[in-house]
């Protein structure tokens, strides 16, 4: 047994099997759910701050509820009130219990590499797992600092999970430069020092999502970010602030809201509009990208909601998109949308190529892996680099016609969906109910567009 998510928080479930296929234009708005990575901060700083949080728009996916229990598991006091409609009475900083049970984080690295940074700081033992994907992608990268820190783990072969973590209220405060461009890692090295006495940096080299530095600030924690002569950023927290609660309406999700607007340029004459998108810079590589193949894509009436940049994003289907180069300098601002892109690029006329993203062989698949695998079933040739991917795309609609398994991804299930609406035959994804970690509700709102996705 773990601890588990309440049934009335649970989203109502998408079938494993999905077919989609060519049909009409798409057209319309739609608000996809709130951002995964926004929603899991604001559960852990709740958690962690003295008094009542008011959380409005939290995503209610499986990855986040995932971290909901795990925080209920050790103390916090967490409530639903309605449709993304939270409350969170938090424990303090260093005040979370022991849990009884093994905390199981389901297909989440957000969840148990963030985690890990908050458990380091307190003076008990608990025991990480998660599902067979969770339990495939490296953890050493969290170990490693926190271990500096002073923290002991158990962790199963190569530093995987399942693992335990023992946590010390003596934690060292450290200065710690990113051997990988990772906001999680970031994360768990900054949640650690929120619980050491003094001051612990981490450097990184290339900007990632700062979400945790900006909502650190908005409880009240004193956190700094200084450029170095020599080009890296340097974060800074001071540890062992008191939290005070303060309200948070999570932006609408950006990895999410690709989907729809892929679909809608891959589609002829479609024009939807996403609203209330998180429109921070740390995360709009693919945007640019997009833009820079010669799609109708654009951001209209940007403003700052919650200490975050916002906007709605507008897509037009109809102009031909061409292959481009992606740096690799861009991946941090992208990392999860390669997926979304790679079908993009399956339709552009040229080749795109994708710079750096050795990465994507560790998220919830070997996603560089499974995009040329699926691409290659439904007729597009894939040239696949231990770092790199080349796509050369069809110029228009690919054949597709084939069937394509999740790997238990939900990045590669939406991403194949969106490509069979542009595909001559349709394109079928085994494994689709992977999509409720992200996005629950993707099928009806792709139906509400206009889009012709079913049980197949
Ligand atoms: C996330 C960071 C990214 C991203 C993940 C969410 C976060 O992972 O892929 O979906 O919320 O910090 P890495 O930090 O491992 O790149």
């Amino acid at each position: 047994m773990s601890v588990s998510v309440a049934s009335d928080e649970a989203s109502s479930a998408t079938p494993d099997r999905l077919l989609a296929r060519a049909g009409g234009a798409l057209r319309g708005r739609g608000r996809v759910p709130g951002d995964k990575s926004v929603s899991h901060r604001a559960l852990m700083f709740a958690a962690l701050a003295v008094g009542e949080t008011a959380i409005e728009g939290l995503l209610e996916g499986e990855d986040v509820l995932a971290t909901a229990a795990a925080l209920r598991a050790m103390g916090a006091t967490i409530e639903r009130r309605g449709a993304g409609s939270w409350r969170v009475w938090g424990c303090g900083v260093g005040g979370l219990a022991a849990p009884s049970d093994v905390l199981d984080l389901g297909n989440s690295g957000t969840s148990v590499r963030l985690l890990a940074g908050i458990l380091a700081g307190h003076n008990f033992t608990a025991m990480l797992t998660g599902d067979a994907s969770l339990r495939r992608r490296p953890m050493g990268r969290v170990i490693d600092p926190l271990t500096q820190m002073g923290a002991r783990f158990q962790a199963a072969e190569g530093g995987r999970l399942p693992a335990t973590i023992t946590g010390t209220t003596e934690l060292v405060p450290i200065d710690y430069r990113l051997p990988v461009a990772s906001a999680q890692v970031k994360s768990a090295v900054l949640l650690a020092g929120l619980h050491a006495a003094g001051r612990t940096s981490v450097i990184e080299a290339a900007p990632t999502r700062d979400h945790t530095e900006r909502m650190l600030r908005h409880f009240g924690a004193e956190v700094t970010v200084t450029a170095e002569a020599d080009g890296t950023a340097r974060i800074t927290v001071t540890g062992e602030p008191e939290l005070r609660p303060a309200p948070i309406a999570v932006p609408t999700d950006p990895s999410s809201a690709a989907f729809p607007a892929v679909a809608a340029l891959l589609v002829p004459s479609s024009a939807v509009t996403i609203e209330g998108v998180l429109a921070n810079p740390t995360r709009t590589g693919l945007f640019a990208t997009l833009q820079e193949m010669g799609a109708d894509i654009a951001w209209t009436g940007l403003r700052t909601e919650g200490g975050e940049p916002t906007g709605n994003l507008v897509a037009a289907g109809g102009l031909a998109l061409r292959g481009v180069e992606v740096p690799a300098s861009r991946a941090p601002s992208m990392i999860d949308e390669y997926p979304v892109l790679a079908m993009a690029a399956a339709c552009a006329s040229g080749t795109t190529i994708f710079h750096g993203v050795g990465e994507l062989r560790v998220k919830e698949s070997d996603r560089l892996a499974a995009i040329a695998r699926g691409l290659a079933a439904c007729g597009i040739a894939v040239e696949e680099g231990p770092e790199t991917l080349a796509i050369h795309g069809a110029g228009g609609p690919p054949p597709g016609g084939a069937t394509v398994d999740a790997a238990l991804d939900h990045r590669i299930a939406m991403a194949f969906l969106v490509l069979g609406l542009a595909t001559k035959r349709p394109v079928t994804v085994t494994g689709a109910s992977a999509i409720d970690t992200s996005f629950p509700g993707f099928v009806a709102l792709m139906a509400g567009l206009g889009a012709d996705i079913a049980v197949g």
